[in-house]
């Protein structure tokens, strides 16, 4: 074996393939597939390379092959002003690094938290004064859990130690969070999730008997909360947590009324209603918190990736006033703590994140071109392939569907078309978005905010291209 170097060793093309295979474990991934160890099935659509990312410019990112893709996932739902803001965050997080590089929030704190927290609160709708940071969403959401109980305990309920949270969600996958997502294949095998949690529907009007009468199926959704609530024990229920669009099975947008009834709901048996913001906050929906537009405010709000806009690892959990005040109980101890949460290199990027976004209308650009976007996506529904497009603000998903009568594709033909035909086209087609089928079958995007009309269209047309292409190899008439 060679000696270990300090110096990098892989600089080209194929040297980064070759130590990537040899070394990187990818998350969420099939190695095998990825890495090309596995032969590829007969019937399968030509296998890519790793995409290897080196550089980003505005919205766009460049492969180690020189080839550019515009990032309409903005990756993973993080980078809200894309990719050319590195040297503003540098300073900023340079001249945090050269006054103060570290300092816990245990006990003791940092201006950077401290003005951090100060500016999101500013900013968070209603009373979620207080805020509680992680390095991202999965211990955004474990410590929203643990805030729960430990207000709870200050108020004499320590009882309520179940949850309610809905189908095919994704809410973190670390052992506790997994208890809250409700993607069934993710949880096989990694025993008993330690939070007792009771999945409900989602709120995906596509197929649904009442989907066209948006009164009655929110009555539906909301009457299944009741049962589910009254089933677990009301007494006995801590939480209640939803995104505010639903990511994981496309986009899924509630009805009107749903979020007035859940918070109703919750107010009537003493339950804290949480909004796991982690996708929808920091200007997703063109607001800071992904909620506000619902006129609703929650007890608990989850967020990070755009927190800092991914230019430095974060997460918050905003926390009402009525919450933050049974923390404040004399006999209390938050026993919950992250070494690494409200670090002051994050709160320096969270805080430039929040000047880049209101000095350059990140917030008024999103609310400005969502019609652009939504009648763009609509106009997608005229492919045989789609079957529905939904989504909000910058969030958006097509159904993909075998027929006029919106069938299912089955799972072989769904391993083709969403892993094997779908990603080699976008990568040809030097687009970055999401086939996926947790639920129902979806192509998804998530354009950086700084979008403008002429890229949206640029996108959507690409998404066109690729899907009257997926639309032919699935044998749909075109
Ligand atoms: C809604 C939601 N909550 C929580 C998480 C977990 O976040 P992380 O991957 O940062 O732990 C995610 C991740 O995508 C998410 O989408």
């Amino acid at each position: 074996m060679a000696t270990p170097s300090t110096t990098p060793q892989a600089t080209s093309h194929d040297e980064l393939q070759r130590a990537a295979r040899e070394h990187l474990l990818l998350h969420f991934t099939k190695q095998a597939a990825a890495y090309g160890t596995a032969p590829p099935a007969a019937d399968a659509a030509p296998r890519d390379e790793l995409l290897v990312l080196d550089r980003g410019e505005g919205p766009y990112v460049f492969d180690t092959t020189g080839k550019r893709h515009i990032d309409a996932l903005s990756s993973l739902y993080c980078s809200q002003i894309g990719y050319s803001y590195g040297e503003e965050f540098s300073a900023a997080i340079g001249q945090q690094l050269a006054t103060l590089p570290f300092n816990t929030n245990w006990n003791t704190a940092h201006p950077a938290s401290i003005r951090l927290a100060e500016a999101l609160a500013q900013r968070a709708p209603g009373d979620l004064d207080h805020v509680f940071f992680t390095n991202g969403g999965s211990e955004a959401v474990e410590s929203m859990w643990k805030i729960a109980l430990e207000y709870f305990r200050s108020v004499g309920q320590p009882d309520r130690r179940k949850a309610i949270a809905r189908k095919d969600a994704y809410h973190g996958v670390t052992l506790g969070a997994l208890s809250f997502t409700g993607v069934p294949g993710y949880k096989d095998g990694f025993g008993t999730p330690p939070i007792d949690v009771t999945h409900v529907a989602n709120t995906n009007a596509f197929r649904d008997p009442d989907g066209d009468d948006e009164a009655a199926f929110c009555a539906r959704l909301l009457q299944e909360v009741r049962d589910a609530i009254a089933a677990a024990g009301a007494d006995e229920v801590a939480v209640l947590i939803a995104e505010p669009v639903q990511n994981a099975g496309g986009c899924i947008v509630p009805p009107t009324g749903y979020w007035k009834g859940l918070r109703e709901i919750c107010d009537e048996h003493g339950i804290l209603l949480v909004a796991d913001a982690v996708i929808c906050g920091f200007g997703r929906m063109g607001n800071w918190l992904g909620i506000e537009h619902e006129d609703v405010v929650p007890d608990m709000v989850t967020t990070a990736k755009g927190i800092t806009s991914a230019y430095v690892p974060g997460g918050a959990v905003f926390v009402s006033d009525r919450i933050a005040q049974g923390l404040f109980d004399p006999s209390l101890v938050l026993r919950h703590g992250i070494t690494f949460g409200g670090h002051p290199v994050m709160a320096a990027a969270a805080l430039k994140n929040i000047e880049i976004f209101e000095r350059d209308g990140v917030l008024e650009n999103v609310r400005a071109l969502e019609p652009h976007l939504q009648a763009a996506m609509e106009s997608l529904l005229d492919l045989p392939i789609v079957g529905d497009v939904r989504g909000k603000g910058f969030f958006w998903a097509v159904e993909l569907v075998k027929d006029a009568e919106n069938t299912r594709f089955d799972q072989a033909e769904r391993d083709d078309l969403l892993r094997g035909f779908l990603p080699h086209a976008m990568r040809e087609a030097g687009i970055v978005a999401r086939a996926d089928d947790r639920g129902d079958s979806v192509l998804q995007i998530a354009p950086p905010l700084i979008s403008d009309a002429a890229l949206l269209d640029e996108i959507v047309a690409t998404l066109r291209t690729v899907l009257s292409a997926a639309g032919e190899h699935m044998g749909l008439a075109s």
